[in-house]
C-alpha cells in the first residue's frame, strides 16, 4: 500500500489495523519511514525523537521540525500521532513519554527501538566520552525502550518488539567498534527478552539493516577514506546483491511484517535486510 493514496478503508483493512506503534527515532530517516508505512497499515503511531544535537558524534541529529513533519505525515494518511522530544538514554523521561503516548492513544502493541548514532573511528581514536555515548543511546537507549514499552504491551495481551540492529551487529566490521559493540549487544537484549517474554506473548526480534540511504549514512564521513586506505578490510562492507545501499522504504517492509501478525510465530530472529552482506 503506498502511503500517498491512503484511505479510511485501506487502514482499516491494514495489516496493523487498530494497534498502537512506538517509534523512537522517529523524526528522520528509517523511523519516519517506519511511522508512516505502520500507520498507512492501520496503526496510530507515538513517534519520540531527541530533536536535539547530541555529543561526541561528528553529524547532526534531527530537529524539533523533523519530528512535526514526520507527524504531519502520519495525519495526512488518516492516523492519531503523538510525539515527544526524548533522549533515549533517560529512562524516566522515556517512561513518562510512552505512558503518556499509550493512554492518549489507548494502549500500545509495538515497540520499534531504531533510535541510534554512529561514529566512524580507528580503536585508538575512540575517546570515553564518544564509547558512552554511542553505547547510551545504541544499546542503553534499546534497553530503557523495552523496559519502558513492556509493561504496556502486557497490558495488551502481548505485542511485537523489534530491535534496529545492523550488518554490524553480526560482523566485526573495522573502524565502527563502539557502534558494533552497542549493535551486538542489543542481540543479547532480543534473545534474551525473546525467552523471557514469550509465555507473556511478546515476540522480540531484531533487525539487520545494510548501509541504508538516511542522513546518518550521510553524515559517516570518512569511512569511504578509511576502507580504500585498507583493503584487506574492505569486503566486510560489501554486499552480496548489485546494489550500494538499500532504502529506508525496504527496511519498513521487514518492520511491518515483524510488527503484524503474519509474523505471529516469529521471535528471537536476527533478521538480515542486507543485499546478503552478513553471508559474504
Ligand atoms: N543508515 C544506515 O546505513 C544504517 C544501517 C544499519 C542500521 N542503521 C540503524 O538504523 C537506525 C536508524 O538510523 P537512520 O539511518 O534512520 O539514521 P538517522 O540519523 O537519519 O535517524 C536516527 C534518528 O535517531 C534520533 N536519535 C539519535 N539519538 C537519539 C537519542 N538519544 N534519543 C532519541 N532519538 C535519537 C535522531 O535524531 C534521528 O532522528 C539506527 O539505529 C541506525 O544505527 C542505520
Amino acid at each position: 500500500m503506498s502511503t500517498s493514496t491512503v484511505s479510511a478503508t485501506d487502514r482499516a483493512r491494514g495489516r496493523v489495523a487498530g494497534k498502537v506503534a512506538l517509534i523512537t527515532g522517529a523524526a528522520r530517516g528509517q523511523g519516519r519511514s517506519h511511522a508512516l508505512r505502520l500507520a498507512a497499515e492501520g496503526a496510530d503511531i507515538l513517534a519520540v525523537d531527541i530533536c536535539a544535537p547530541v555529543d561526541h558524534v561528528g553529524y547532526a541529529t534531527a530537529t524539533e521540525d523533523d519530528l512535526a513533519t514526520t507527524a504531519r505525515l502520519v495525519e495526512a494518511v488518516g492516523a492519531r500521532v503523538v510525539t515527544h522530544t526524548v533522549d533515549v538514554r533517560d529512562a524516566h523521561a522515556l517512561t513518562t513519554a510512552v505512558a503518556d503516548g499509550a493512554a492518549v492513544l489507548g494502549g500500545l502493541d509495538i515497540a520499534v527501538a531504531n533510535a541510534g548514532v554512529c561514529s566512524i573511528q580507528r580503536w585508538d581514536e575512540v575517546t570515553p566520552e564518544l564509547w558512552d555515548t554511542v553505547i547510551g543511546i545504541n544499546l542503553t537507549g534499546v534497553w530503557n525502550t523495552c523496559t519502558a514499552a513492556i509493561p504496556h504491551l502486557l497490558v495488551s495481551g502481548g505485542g511485537s518488539m523489534i530491535l534496529i540492529s545492523s550488518t554490524a551487529g553480526l560482523k566485526g566490521q573495522p573502524f565502527l567498534t563502539p557502534y558494533v559493540a552497542s549493535k551486538h549487544g542489543l542481540v543479547g537484549i532480543m534473545r534474551s527478552l525473546a525467552n523471557e517474554l514469550a509465555s507473556k506473548h511478546i515476540r522480540v526480534n531484531s533487525l539487520h539493516p545494510t548501509g541504508v540511504d538516511t542522513p546518518m549514512l550521510n553524515g559517516m564521513v570518512g569511512l569511504t577514506e578509511r576502507i580504500e586506505a585498507s583493503p584487506d578490510v574492505s569486503s566486510l562492507f560489501l554486499n552480496s546483491l548489485p546494489v550500494e545501499l538499500v532504502q529506508a522504504a525496504d527496511v519498513s517492509n521487514a518492520v511491518l511484517f515483524l510488527a503484524s501478525d503474519e509474523a505471529k510465530y516469529v521471535t528471537g530472529l536476527t533478521m538480515t535486510v542486507d543485499a546478503g552482506a552478513s553471508a559474504r
